[in-house]
Parts: C-alpha cells; sequence; structure tokens
C-alpha cells in the first residue's frame, strides 16, 4: 500500500484564510483608492523572469541577487527566476511597452507575491506580498539631468512619499515612522565611497567577515549592519550628506521643505543605503509599530538610470514597496484587524414551501448585497438559531407554517434577541437600517 503522506506548505510559505483574507482584501482595496486619487493606474505583472532581468537591476553581489532567488533553468535551458521584487519588471515592461511615448510621467501600482529564501521568521517569509508604486519618466531627449530640474524631482518624491503615508494614515496603521535619506548620484557617490573605504580599511580588523567582505565590494552596505560590535566605528564614519554634490544637496533639501509642505513628518537617517543597487539620491523606509525586528514595513527610493541599464532610453525613477505581511501583522497587533465576520441573515427555515420561499429570499437579499446563509437542509428552530450564533449571524430570518400562511416573517437580532414579524418588503427596509449600505466592503 502506498505510504500516506501529510503534505505541508514549503517553509517560509503559507496559506491565507478567511476570515483574515478579508483585511487583506480591504488593505488592497484601500491601497488602490488611495493611489488612485494620485492618479495612479495598475500593472499586472509576470510572476517570473529571466535571472538576467534582476541580476542587473538589483546587483550581482546584493544579498537578494547572490544568496535569495529563486533560480531554475527552464525547459529550454534559460535560466528564470522568481521575482524577488517588482522594480525591475516595471522598468522591464516600460521598455517592452514602449511607455516613454505616453505623457510622462508614467504612474503605475501593482500588488502580489515576490519570493526571497530568506531565513523565515515573524514578519520574514519566502512567499511574502507587496503593494507597491513606481513613477517613470523618460527624459525628453537634449533634456539633461540639469541643476533646473531638481525642484521637480524633489516634488515628485514627497508627492510618492505623501501617498504611502496617506494610505498608512487611511487604514490607520499605529507608530508609523519615516526616514529618509539621500545617497547621492554617480558624480558624487564614487568619491564618497573612497572615503569611506579607506576608514574602513583603518578599522578592518575591528570589523566583522560580512564588512570586512564589503569594504571591497560594497562599503555603503556596511552602514546597515546591526551587529553590536560594529556600531560604535560605523558611529565615527563620515556621513554622505556632507560630501553630496551641489545638485544632490539641493534636491535633497527640497525634498525635506516639500515633505514639511505636505505635513509628513520624517526623521533623517544618513546610514538608510537599502539593500538594492539600483538606488540614487532620495532613499526612505517606514517602520510600525508590533513588529519586533522585521519592523519595515516600506522600502522605497529613486532610481533614474535603472531603464537605461535595461536597454530603455534615459529615464528617471522614484517608487516604493510596502510589505504587506508586515503591515497586517502590525494592523492585528494593534486590534485593527478586525473584520465583520460571519453573515447578515441566516434563514432558519422548516418545511417545504417554507424552502421555496427561503431560497427566493435569499436570492433577493444577496443581489441587494446582503450576506446570506441558507442552510441546506431543515434544521429544528432551536438547532438553527443555535448555527447562527456559532457563525456570527446578525440576524436569523425564521421561516415556518406560519410565517409563509401570514405572510409575516420572524426576525430574531441575535445580539438582543428582540424579534419582529415583517413582510418581505419591510423586511429588505429593516436589514438596510441595521446594516447601512450593504455592500460594505466597497467603501472601506
Ligand atoms: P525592499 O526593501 O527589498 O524593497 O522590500 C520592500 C518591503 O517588502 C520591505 O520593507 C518589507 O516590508 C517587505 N519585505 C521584503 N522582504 C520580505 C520578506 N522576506 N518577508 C516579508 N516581507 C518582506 C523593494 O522590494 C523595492 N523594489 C522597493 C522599491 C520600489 N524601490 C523603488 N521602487
Amino acid at each position: 500500500m502506498a505510504e500516506k503522506r501529510k503534505f505541508q506548505a514549503i517553509k517560509g510559505t503559507r496559506d491565507l484564510l478567511p476570515p483574515e483574507t478579508e483585511l487583506w482584501n480591504r488593505v488592497e482595496q484601500t491601497a488602490r483608492q488611495v493611489f488612485g486619487t494620485f492618479g495612479f493606474g495598475e500593472i499586472r505583472l509576470p510572476i517570473f523572469e529571466p535571472t538576467e532581468l534582476f541580476a542587473r537591476s538589483i546587483g550581482l553581489d546584493t544579498d537578494v541577487v547572490s544568496k535569495e532567488m529563486y533560480s531554475f533553468e527552464d525547459r529550454d535551458e534559460t535560466s528564470v527566476s522568481l521575482r524577488p521584487e517588482a522594480t525591475a519588471s516595471v522598468c522591464r515592461s516600460f521598455i517592452e511597452h514602449g511607455m516613454h511615448a505616453l505623457p510622462q510621467p508614467v504612474k503605475l501600482y501593482y500588488t502580489g507575491p515576490m519570493f526571497r529564501r530568506e531565513r523565515p521568521q515573524k514578519g520574514r517569509y519566502r512567499q511574502f506580498y507587496q503593494i507597491g508604486a513606481e513613477v517613470l519618466e523618460a527624459l525628453q531627449p537634449g533634456l539633461q539631468d540639469s541643476a533646473k530640474n531638481t525642484g521637480k524631482d524633489a516634488a515628485v518624491d514627497a508627492e510618492v512619499i505623501e501617498m504611502v503615508m496617506a494610505f498608512f494614515a487611511k487604514i490607520e496603521l499605529d507608530g508609523v515612522q519615516l526616514e529618509i535619506n539621500s545617497i547621492g548620484c554617480r558624480e558624487c557617490r564614487p568619491k564618497y565611497i573612497e572615503l569611506l573605504r579607506a576608514r574602513l580599511l583603518e578599522e578592518k580588523d575591528k570589523l566583522g567577515l560580512d564588512s570586512q567582505y564589503r569594504i571591497d565590494n560594497n562599503p555603503l552596505r556596511v552602514l546597515d549592519s546591526k551587529l553590536e560590535s560594529e556600531q560604535e566605528i560605523i558611529a565615527t564614519l563620515p556621513h554622505i550628506n556632507e560630501h553630496l554634490c551641489e545638485t544632490c544637496a539641493k534636491q535633497y533639501a527640497e525634498v525635506k521643505r516639500q515633505l514639511a509642505v505636505r505635513e509628513v513628518s520624517y526623521k533623517e537617517n544618513w546610514r538608510l543605503v537599502r539593500g538594492l543597487d539600483y538606488y540614487m539620491r532620495t532613499t526612505f523606509e517606514i517602520t510600525a509599530r508590533g513588529l519586533g525586528s522585521q519592523n519595515a514595513v516600506c522600502g522605497g527610493g529613486r532610481y533614474d538610470g535603472l531603464v537605461e541599464i535595461l536597454g530603455g532610453m534615459p529615464t528617471k525613477g522614484i517608487g516604493f514597496a510596502i510589505g504587506e505581511d508586515r503591515l497586517i501583522l502590525s494592523l492585528e497587533a494593534a486590534g485593527k484587524g478586525h473584520v465583520a465576520k460571519g453573515c447578515d441573515v441566516y434563514i432558519a427555515w422548516m418545511g417545504e414551501k417554507a424552502q421555496d420561499t427561503a431560497i427566493h429570499v435569499a436570492r433577493t437579499l444577496r443581489q441587494a448585497g446582503f450576506r446570506v446563509e441558507l442552510p441546506p437542509v431543515e434544521q429544528k428552530f432551536g438547532k438553527a438559531l443555535g448555527q447562527a450564533d456559532r457563525i456570527g449571524a446578525r440576524h436569523a430570518l425564521i421561516l415556518g407554517d406560519e410565517e409563509i400562511a401570514s405572510g409575516k416573517w420572524t426576525v430574531k437580532t441575535l445580539a438582543d434577541s428582540s424579534q419582529q414579524k415583517l413582510t418581505e418588503a419591510e423586511l429588505a427596509e429593516f436589514l438596510r437600517k441595521h446594516h447601512g449600505s450593504p455592500l460594505r466592503s466597497a467603501d472601506t
């Protein structure tokens, strides 16, 4: 006999089940609604892409590309990878569909699963979900990245940050903290990196192995280190914002000014360098309460030049991605994960005639947007009311011989056990009064 195998979700992946999925839907709907008010349209992207796309965009030396991608050889021997993030895909799509010819900038948002083979823990999964947005703007030929444009870029950066903060406010996320930084551009960053490298070399012996390795290939990432023994040394390192070129410094100052105008509070964090290679100038991260060590619910920044690296024309870009799993965890920790449970009306029917009426009423009420539970077999009223209570129904509609004969139906409100006799026409009116608009999920 074949051995019975008990299958389980693969480590780092999980099933999302009702009623929690209601909360996920509410979060996504709110994002769509808020992003819509800022003029963003939805893009739906493939789950897998050529490995090369991520390697070129995110960078070969990053943790994401060097250690965490799910890559495999397709049957035609090309290497493909499950997407670890979506910015690279948005840029690929921008080029592929000639979006530079559309009115600029192009504002897109996405939601969906991403895959990184990290060590799973609370708030960190191998399949996780992001809600992200990107603003791309192809540069008109001949228009260089001049100092004159920094005001415009800063306004776009500040608006993108304002949008994500507006979304967090709308879903009432607790303890939201925004940190910002500027990591310079191709002009000023290499000079800063040399300075940083020289300083790190002086301290090399006191650094951990990871940081020692990074001195050569990515010294900026040393600033990200959480290693206790390195903190004192890091505190003595030169700050990038003291080494920004004039354009970057101007732009950073303008981002801060515009955030203040938009009443967005922020903290500057000179160590915020982000783990993906495509960033330049503005970077930001947002943390929320109730998450422990994995408390970043959003990360983003500017990535001018990425489209060009991928074979497109010179294009500016800025965007962010929210970790939806963490967002949900934080809402739940704050007791804000409550979702309307159960149903509006449980129909307790007895007798063949009553079943026909029950089927008809269930259809009418569902068409009006109410959540209706219609048991497939008749139950004694006592048992039916017990079941209505267990599934969290707000009302029980009792249909027996007497109700059918008189045309007056009994409606019981479970919370206070009050009862009324109502005609079919009065029933809809009564429910509407008690439940407000029945299509409640669409208005949240
Ligand atoms: P990221 O910082 O790698 O940026 O990820 C963004 C957010 O995704 C993180 O702040 C976190 O909330 C969530 N996240 C990342 N890894 C995991 C995981 N293993 N489990 C659960 N949540 C996770 C990006 O992905 C960039 N593409 C953001 C961006 C868009 N930059 C510009 N445009």
